[in-house]
C-alpha cells in the first residue's frame, strides 16, 4: 500500500479520489488545518511515496532528502509552484504537478472584483458607512474612476489574462498587453488586444493587472521607476504573485498619489502585509483568494489528486510541469 501525505486539509472531492484509489488508511492528512511548520512537514513527508502540498510550503533539496529516495510525486495544490524547487525534484526525478486550467476563470472573476473595488474606493467606502461617518448624499463624496472605456493594461497574457480581457469587452474598455511571448494575430484579433512594450504599457494604461508567473524576470517588475511612469489616476492590481511588485516602492507611489489606488490578493511575505500598505486607504487588501469559489477549489483537489493517482498507478500524471522524469 503506498503512503500519500497531504499537507493541509482539502475539499473532500479530492481526499475521495485519493481513499477510492488506495483506501483511507494510505492517506495521511496533516492534523492541523493552519500553516504546517516546517518541522512537522519534514517529519511527515518522511517514507511517503507521495506529497500533496500548498503553495505557501517550500519543496526543496532538503525536503525531498527527508522523504527518502521512495518518494514518486510533488502534486502541489496551486496552478503556480515558484513554491518548489523543481530542478532539485527534476534531478531526483520526481515528477512535480499543478493545477492549470481549472482556477483560470475564478481568478480572473477576482481579479475584476479587486479592480472594480479600487477604481470606485468600494471597501473604503464600506469602512466609511461601518464607522458611522456618512452624513449625507454628497457631491463629491468618495469620487472614484471611471472603468467602463478606458485602456486595461494586461502584463502577462497567460490563460488568466486572457481571461481578464474577455471581461473587459462588457466595459467597452481597450485592452494593450505585454508579454515575453506575444499571443497569435488570430486570438489577438478574437480577444480584441494590442500588444505593446513595458513602456507603453505603463504610460497608457488607465488600469494595469498583473498576471504573470514569479520568475526571477518578473519579481519586481513594479517599483518606483514603474509607478513613476504611470498616470496619476491609474490603478494596479495583482492578483498573481506579491514578489512581482516592489511593496514599500508600492506603498510610497500610493501616498504620494502617483497611482491612484491598488487592489492586492498577494503579497511579498505572504500572511505578513507591509505596515506602509496596511496604513494606505487607497489599496483594497484580501487574503490570496483568487481561486477561492466552492467549485473550484473542489477541482483544484481533484486535479491535484488524480496526478497522484495516475503516478502511483504506473501512468502519466495529467498536469506534471516536468515530463522530462517520466
Ligand atoms: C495558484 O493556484 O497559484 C493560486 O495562487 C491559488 O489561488
Amino acid at each position: 500500500m503506498p503512503k500519500i501525505f497531504v499537507t493541509r486539509r482539502i475539499p473532500e472531492r479530492g481526499l475521495d479520489l485519493l481513499y477510492t484509489a488506495f483506501g483511507k488508511e494510505a492517506v495521511t492528512v496533516a492534523p492541523q488545518d493552519n500553516a504546517i511548520t516546517r518541522s512537522d512537514l519534514l517529519a511527515g513527508v518522511r517514507g511517503m511515496d507521495a506529497l500533496l502540498c500548498i503553495l505557501t510550503e517550500r519543496i526543496d533539496a532538503e525536503l525531498l532528502d527527508a522523504a527518502g529516495p521512495q518518494l514518486r510525486i510533488v502534486a502541489n495544490y496551486a496552478v503556480g509552484y515558484n513554491n518548489i524547487d523543481v530542478a532539485a525534484a527534476t534531478a531526483r526525478k520526481i515528477p512535480v504537478s499543478n493545477t492549470p486550467g481549472v482556477l483560470t476563470e475564478t481568478t480572473a472573476d477576482l481579479a475584476w472584483t479587486l479592480l472594480v473595488s479600487a477604481a470606485r474606493r468600494v471597501t473604503e467606502g464600506e469602512r466609511y458607512l461601518r464607522a458611522g461617518r456618512w452624513e449625507s448624499w454628497g457631491p463629491t463624496l468618495l469620487m472614484g474612476q471611471d472603468i467602463h472605456g478606458a485602456t486595461l493594461g494586461i502584463y502577462g497574457m497567460g490563460r488568466i489574462g486572457q481571461a481578464m480581457a474577455e471581461r473587459a469587452r462588457g466595459f467597452q474598455m481597450r485592452v494593450i498587453y505585454t508579454d515575453v511571448v506575444r499571443l497569435p494575430e488570430e486570438r489577438e484579433r478574437e480577444l480584441n488586444v494590442s500588444y505593446v512594450d513595458m513602456t507603453t504599457l505603463l504610460k497608457d494604461s488607465d488600469f494595469i493587472s498583473i498576471h504573470c508567473p514569479l520568475m526571477p524576470e518578473t519579481t519586481h517588475a513594479f517599483s518606483t521607476k514603474e509607478f513613476a511612469a504611470m498616470k496619476p489616476t491609474a490603478v494596479l492590481v495583482n492578483s498573481a504573485r506579491g514578489p512581482v511588485i516592489d511593496e514599500p516602492a508600492l506603498a510610497e507611489a500610493l501616498k504620494q498619489g502617483q497611482i491612484f489606488s491598488a487592489g492586492l490578493d498577494v503579497y511579498e511575505d505572504e500572511p505578513t502585509i507591509h505596515p506602509d500598505l496596511l496604513a494606505c486607504e487607497n489599496v483594497v487588501l484580501l487574503p490570496h483568494l483568487g481561486s477561492a469559489s466552492f467549485e473550484t477549489r473542489s477541482r483544484m483537489a481533484e486535479i491535484a489528486a488524480s496526478n497522484i493517482v495516475a503516478r502511483l498507478q504506473g501512468q502519466t500524471p495529467p498536469t506534471c510541469v516536468n515530463p522530462e522524469v517520466l
